[in-house]
């Protein structure tokens, strides 16, 4: 049975993503998301936040589920016995950052662990996280480029942030 992670900060969680949600789900048996718990960075959501928000935006595609997890992405993969790690590219920048990061962690997996590349949906190789809690935190439109209960939770935590 082939079991893939999909890891990320997902803060928050974009369109880019839910499109290589949808494309994984339908390589493997079993797809997690997994959101990375980072206490040393200052995230606009909680990783529990964050889970339940992804679990409700990706509800309807089948054999995926959320997770959260905090330290070495390999010492997950290990203990939940994952055999492919799924990461999206959107261009050569991309790229280079994954190739180290993914050659660093085959050094890690105990077992037998594929990463996959999948190119991100051309509509989307524009979109970051950061960059979507920027153009909203200014008051910009993000509409369309995050799923629509992200939204409401991002135009929700700027009313309680008094911004
Ligand atoms: N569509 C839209 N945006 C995308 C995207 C897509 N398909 N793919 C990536 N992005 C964005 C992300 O939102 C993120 O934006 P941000 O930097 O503005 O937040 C950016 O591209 C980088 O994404 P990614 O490389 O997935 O970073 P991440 O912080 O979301 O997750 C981990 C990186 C969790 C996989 C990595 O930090 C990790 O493995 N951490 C655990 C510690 C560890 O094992 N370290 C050793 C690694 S060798």
């Amino acid at each position: 049975m082939n079991k893939a992670l999909y890891a990320g900060s997902f803060d928050p969680l974009t369109c880019g993503h839910v499109d290589l949600i949808k494309r994984a789900a339908k390589l493997y048996d079993e797809l997690v998301v997994g959101v990375i718990n980072n206490p040393s960075k200052r995230p606009l959501f909680t990783a529990e936040e964050r889970r339940v928000m992804i679990e409700e935006a990706v509800r309807k595609i089948s054999h995926v589920s959320v997770d959260c997890f905090s330290g070495l992405l390999a010492d997950y993969v290990n203990a939940n016995n994952f055999n492919v790690v799924i990461r999206g590219l959107r261009g050569n920048t991309d790229f280079e950052y994954e190739i180290q990061m993914a050659q660093m962690n085959a050094r890690l997996y105990e077992g037998k662990v594929e990463t996959i590349f999948l190119m991100t949906d051309p509509s989307y190789s524009f979109i970051s996280s950061s960059m979507a809690r920027e153009v909203a935190s200014l008051g910009g439109s993000i509409k369309g480029l995050v799923p629509d209960n992200i939204l409401e939770a991002m135009n929700r935590k700027k009313m309680n942030s008094g911004r």
